[in-house]
């Protein structure tokens, strides 16, 4: 076997079997609007990454905390990279938009030998979002990253030795979402019971024997966002908040907690690994220390001075991503208001509304309210940060009256700059293929984002999809947790349609 696997921080790892090294998801220079940094501080490994002679890079998507632009500037540039290969080409195009040229695409489910003796298997989320896992075997053994990607449950690879997973937040909602205390609190609760039920079901359909805590949490340095860093009422918690849930959960799997620098080594299969600590090990940061010491870096934030921001210029923004997305906007209308420091506008979607107004403040009632600083909207509407990256950055505040996610609208805001991934929002929301089970017959596919239903919680009168866990009415297909898309149900077992009238 002769494999090392040594962790960077993050979702970051250097593998290395035999003669071969591959560099994984490296993540050192803030992200999202320089909000998000690696929790602990890894900047003691910089030097050894950008010293390393890799012979593979994987990234494995391209947000920020894994597509790390500063670093990968600086790498050699002759570089092999495992690329996933996303409808959007978004990805590859970005590494030779960098200057990487050796980009070896693969697909869902397709293998390559990187070396005699190892092969690399991608996994894609194969759902509009475009995110991925990687894994690396040799002869005896099974190194699975998922990080934070979603593979269809029903695609997992078996037979895992080690899972490398996320297990905390990376999302916005519920903490950029302006509820109140209790309301609020329910709601993380609800987020870190999902994650945890996710990560389980991970661990238990991959088999795997260790599991690394990984990809998560980040930590908020900037002074306006350190109320994010609240292991207990965010859903960013740290393994030592969450760890004897999951032991309770899977008994069977060892979890071997790395900090960066850590290094595992395996040597014979069913051998246990070796753990060796790393002589700069950090467990923990002070965080105000830490913010302090990357003063800098988060400070970037501010540097540029805010320039105002004019109507026409949001209506241009607006008027060109509803025209890319036309194909998705078919009777779609939303009713939208942006607060940006002392200004407000009104912004109508939809093509009922395809002269929207901007208007200035004056009474009505948006479904969505967003409140941000001017040098956040000014990011986006100059094409330099996608909404994405602003609602990650935790600099965005949301309101949302109904209080219901609308998936056509984040979609477009959160996909729109990649027409092709809302054209598969709709095909996942179309797709024809059912299953039978549970006397039901169902559309296969979660409306949402594809997850397998062979797979979903059926139980007292709610069908709940494993990957998000929205809830659908299981008589009428209605949606009543989570979004907004209805589920395609019949009920076809003549006990239970008896047992409905008996009712
Ligand atoms: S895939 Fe998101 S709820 Fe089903």
């Amino acid at each position: 076997m002769d494999t090392i696997i040594r962790y960077l921080g993050h979702a970051g790892f250097i593998v290395i079997h035999r003669h071969t090294t591959i560099l994984v998801d490296p993540w050192f220079f803030p992200a999202f609007l320089k909000s998000w940094f690696p929790y602990p501080d890894n900047r003691f490994l910089l030097d050894a990454v950008y010293g390393l002679k890799a012979d593979y890079l994987y990234v494995s998507h391209l947000h920020q905390d894994h597509f790390d632009r500063r670093l990968l500037e600086r790498l050699d540039k002759s570089i092999k990279i495992l690329a996933p290969n996303y409808r959007s080409r978004s990805l590859a195009r970005k590494f030779r938009g960098l200057g990487f040229e050796n980009l070896i695409p693969l697909d869902h489910k397709q293998s390559i030998e990187v070396a005699p003796g190892l092969t690399a298997t991608m996994y894609l989320d194969t759902s509009h979002k475009e995110d991925s896992g990687l894994l690396l075997e040799t002869d005896g053994f099974r190194f699975l990253d998922l990080n934070d990607c979603n593979t269809r449950i029903s695609e997992l690879p078996t037979d895992i030795d080690v899972l490398a997973a996320q297990y905390s937040g990376a999302m916005w909602y519920p903490n950029c979402y302006d509820y109140p205390p209790d309301v609020m609190l329910q709601k993380v609760e609800a987020v870190r019971r999902d994650l945890m039920d996710t990560l389980v079901r991970k661990a238990r359909i991959t088999k795997a024997r260790y599991y690394i805590p990984s990809a998560g949490p980040a930590c908020f340095l900037d002074p306006v966002l350190m109320h994010y860093n609240d292991r207990d009422r965010t859903i960013f918690p740290i393994w030592e908040n969450v760890s004897d849930e999951f032991a309770v959960a899977c008994p069977e799997v060892e979890a071997l907690r790395l900090q960066p620098g850590d290094r595992l080594l395996f040597d014979k299969p069913e051998q246990e690994p070796v753990h060796e600590l790393s002589a700069d090990r950090r467990v923990s940061e002070d965080l105000d220390d830490y913010s302090r010491r990357r003063k800098d870096d988060w400070g970037e934030f501010y540097r540029e001075a805010e320039r105002p921001i004019a109507p026409e210029e949001l209506e241009a923004y607006f008027a060109r991503l509803q025209r890319r997305n036309k194909h998705f906007l078919a009777d779609f209308s939303k009713d939208v208001r942006l607060v940006a420091g002392s200004n407000a506008w009104r912004v109508q979607l939809g093509q009922l509304a395809e002269h929207f107004v901007i208007e200035g403040e004056e009474p009505y009632d948006p479904e969505y309210s967003f409140f941000m600083s001017p040098r956040v909207l000014r990011q986006i509407i100059d094409g330099r940060e996608g909404w994405e990256e602003a609602l990650l950055s935790m600099r965005v505040v949301l309101k949302r009256e109904p209080d219901i996610f609308d998936s056509r609208f984040m979609g477009l805001l959160r996909y729109g700059n990649e027409p092709v991934q809302t054209l598969q929002m709709l095909r996942e929301t179309y797709n024809t293929e059912t299953i039978e089970r549970d006397g039901l017959r169902m559309q296969r596919f979660c409306p949402h984002a594809g997850e397998d239903l062979t797979y979903a919680i059926v139980c007292d009168g709610v069908i709940e999809c494993p990957r998000h866990h929205w809830k659908w009415n299981l008589w009428t297909g209605e949606c009543i947790d989570g979004g907004t898309l209805p589920l395609r149900v019949e009920v076809i077992d003549p006990n239970l349609l008896r047992q409905s009238r008996h009712d």
